[in-house]
């Protein structure tokens, strides 16, 4: 955790969003934006925008947003730009992704028009079901890396970003095998110059970011950043990194249920979930090398949360299928079922059905907005490298190797939460909750506590910071 807590640099000024694959995701996300600049639309599902914390004891009655807590960049200071292997401009790939309809987005039509992709690094041999028009041209991954940072310098010059802050939102790519390249940033640097086979197309979108200290995070299974070579550079350049794989759909619930699961000590005993998508990334998805990466992402949260080493009783041995069918008529409007098998008391099975219609790229948005602006505000903090503060949002939630990644929600929740407190200098809450019953501890009893501590709007949160036990 940084030291500089208390001196985190102010958000001055235009922060440019860099967002390598501009579909479904991208296009909903900015036309959101865009669209509540007019008062046109919610900002439904953000934390930043919409979730309070609460600080100090409950009697203190201190809960202010998030956004007038922490220093966060504004919604309205943020600039857009980015690559995809479709010279197609948001305007154009919002229709294509069929998320929201035609009306929705007209009133920003002249706006999204005017934001059109960069030429993009492709690689056919780790995203085989689509045929890029879109691409650069270069002799060797190294030459195509330096134009991807020459794209980011005169991005930043066009549009007088005062920082940038780089999200890969583009396909699901397939899995590079592992190879010592991806051990070191010299290994890695001198396989660029090879243009060495086991760099995919988002490693050196990721290198280009991260050389120039710009914070990066990855929406998709890619490794990306999840390589001791990435991480290596991350430190060096002082930059925050996250990733993999936005939680959204399935695996949000599977993290939300499987911890209830556990916190009542109910056995398990098989777990079947099925997709149908229809949208490209349903498309890229039917190559079985594509699905293998997201398969990965989505198999691990089981086994995390549920700890079948501490219960083997209970979760020694469940049986876990994931299953993702492209299915054309269903575009971004994602269908998940989830069949689970549970059993209690004297092992008498139970079931449990979850039929989620939920829609892909709207849960994804707020997602975006979410790290957009935490990955800026960990830059800001002089917070370097993994940034696992920010699980919460990942289906793979990156992490240092020798630990086990943190899959369960509400952990996640809290972990998020108290970073904020504690980059404020905020008591960290953990909700033991012994001392408000304790009289030898002085705190106001019931009656003197009755009345709501006034706030004064300007800083509604700051005070002196008070000793923490972390948990
Ligand atoms: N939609 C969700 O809720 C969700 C959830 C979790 C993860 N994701 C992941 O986020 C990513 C984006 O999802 P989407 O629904 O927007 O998909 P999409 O197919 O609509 O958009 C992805 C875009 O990336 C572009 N692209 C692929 N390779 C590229 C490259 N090398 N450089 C530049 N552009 C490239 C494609 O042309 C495409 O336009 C996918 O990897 C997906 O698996 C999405």
């Amino acid at each position: 955790m940084s030291k500089n807590s208390n001196r985190i640099a102010p958000a001055k000024g235009r922060l440019g969003v860099l967002l390598p694959g501009m579909g479904a995701v991208t296009s909903t996300f900015i036309a959101g934006l865009l669209l509540s600049r007019k008062g046109k639309g919610r900002l439904i599902g953000s934390l930043t925008q919409m979730q309070t914390i609460r600080l100090g004891k409950r009697y203190e009655h201190r809960t202010p947003l998030i956004k007038d807590f922490v220093p966060l960049a504004q919604p309205s200071d943020l600039v857009f730009g980015g690559w995809d292997l479709f010279p197609d401009d948001m305007y154009e790939a919002a229709l294509k992704a069929k998320v929201l309809e035609r009306w929705t987005i007209e009133p920003v039509r002249k706006e999204l028009k005017s934001i059109r992709p960069m030429s993009a690094v492709w690689d056919p041999a780790y995203l085989r079901n689509l045929k890029a028009t879109h691409v650069k041209k270069g002799r060797t991954k190294w030459d195509l890396a330096q134009k991807l940072i020459a794209d980011i310098r005169g991005f930043q010059k066009r549009t007088r970003a005062a920082r940038l802050v780089m999200l890969w939102c583009g396909s699901t790519e397939i899995l590079p095998v592992p190879a010592p390249v991806h051990k070191s940033l010299a290994a890695f640097e001198k396989g660029l110059r090879e243009s060495h086979s086991a760099i995919p197309p988002s490693m050196i979108y990721a290198y280009a970011a991260l050389k120039l200290g710009i914070p990066y995070g990855n929406g998709a299974p890619n490794l990306s950043v999840d390589v001791p070579a990435m991480i290596e550079l991350a430190e060096n350049t002082g930059t925050p990194i996250m990733g993999k794989d936005f939680k959204t759909g399935q695996t949000l619930m599977k993290t939300t249920i499987a911890p209830m699961l556990k916190a009542r000590m109910l056995a398990l005993r098989g777990w079947y979930s099925t997709n149908i998508l229809g949208n490209r990334d349903g498309e890229v998805l039917d190559d079985p090398g594509s699905f293998k990466t997201k398969e990965k992402s989505k198999m691990s949260v089981l086994d995390t949360i549920l700890e079948p080493r501490l219960y083997p009783q209970l979760y020694g041995q469940y049986h876990h299928k994931v299953r993702i069918d492209y299915y054309p008529p269903r575009g971004d409007a994602k269908e998940g079922w989830d069949n689970i098998d549970i059993t209690g008391w004297l092992d008498m099975p139970m079931q449990i059905k979850i039929n989620f219609l939920c829609r892909d790229s709207i849960l994804a948005a707020p997602i975006v907005l979410d790290l957009v602006l935490f990955l800026d505000l960990s830059k800001r903090a002089g917070l370097r490298g993994i940034q696992e503060w920010l699980s919460f949002y990942f289906k793979s939630p990156q992490c240092r190797a020798d630990l086990e990644p943190e899959h369960d929600i509400f952990i996640q929740h809290l972990k998020l939460k108290n970073t904020l407190r504690l980059l404020m200098e905020e008591e960290v809450l953990d909700h033991s909750g012994l001392d408000y019953y304790d009289p030898k501890k002085g705190l106001p009893t019931p009656a003197s506590a009755a009345k709501p501590l006034p706030m004064s709007p300007k800083s509604p949160t700051r005070r002196k910071p008070r000793p923490t036990i972390p948990h």
